[in-house]
């Protein structure tokens, strides 16, 4: 079984989604596509650690929803189950999920610019600077102008090609790869579940849409 979920798994949590507004953001007069982007880590660091800082703060108080709890309870009750997020909040692991196979990285990570060590950053006195080689930290996310980090879609892929049942949860399905990996999954032979309040362009190509909140509709999923 395997698992994609976005920015709607955490809607309920009270993370905003990207294409409901999220992605308006403004930063000092900067849209999020340019404060957001590899290319503003090269200019002014300092400023993307301050709007990620903003955004650190705004989700640190945020738990876990219904849906994120169930999908943790998924992977004690599957024995071959694989979560794939593309999501930044942490709010699966924080649900108790392990292993989560992060497509765009982690908000509480952060990324050596030098040797590209990776460290938990979950303080707010986070360290400006690598402990290994001193070189400056920045966050462990994928920005705009990135490529995703190194073998995690491979690993989401294999499992996509390999699984029975794959479930889209809470994803606009509009990012690629990620966006692939459902129909990865399909042409294997999967069966493919779409969890979303509205219509998205993969609704089309699922055998089932269910329409509705992801913490409405997960739990009730083992139930029946
Ligand atoms: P989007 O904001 O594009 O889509 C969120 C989806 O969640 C929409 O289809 C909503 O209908 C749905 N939704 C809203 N509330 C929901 C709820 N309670 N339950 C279930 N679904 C709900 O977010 P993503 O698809 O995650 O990439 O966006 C993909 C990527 O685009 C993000 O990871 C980000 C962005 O650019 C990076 O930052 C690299």
């Amino acid at each position: 079984m395997l698992a994609l979920t976005g920015a709607g798994v955490s809607a309920e949590s009270g993370v905003p989604t990207f294409r409901d507004g999220g992605n308006a953001a403004v930063w000092k007069g900067m849209p999020f596509t340019v404060i957001s982007s590899g290319k503003m880590v090269q200019q002014d660091l300092p400023a993307v650690w301050e709007w990620f800082d903003y955004r650190r703060n705004l989700l640190r108080s945020l738990q876990p929803n219904a849906a994120h709890r169930e999908l943790a309870r998924w992977q004690e009750t599957f024995p071959e189950f694989t979560l794939v997020t593309q999501n930044v909040d942490g709010l699966h692991q924080k649900a108790g999920s392990r292993n989560v196979i992060e497509l765009h990285g982690n908000i509480w990570r952060a990324r050596c610019v030098g040797c590209d060590s990776r460290f938990k950053s979950e303080a707010e006195n986070r360290p400006d600077a690598c402990p290994d080689c001193g070189e400056l930290l920045r966050p462990d996310v994928v920005l705009f102008g990135e490529l995703l980090p190194h073998g995690a879609f491979e690993l989401a892929a294999q499992a996509a090609a390999e699984c029975e049942l794959c479930f889209v949860i809470g994803t606009s399905a509009l990012v690629y790869p990620a966006a692939s990996l459902p129909e990865l999954a399909k042409a294997a032979g999967a069966f493919v579940c779409e969890i979303n309040p509205e219509q998205t362009p993969l609704s089309s190509v699922c055998d089932e849409v269910l329409t509705g909140k992801a913490g409405e509709i997960v739990p009730m999923l083992c139930k029946s």
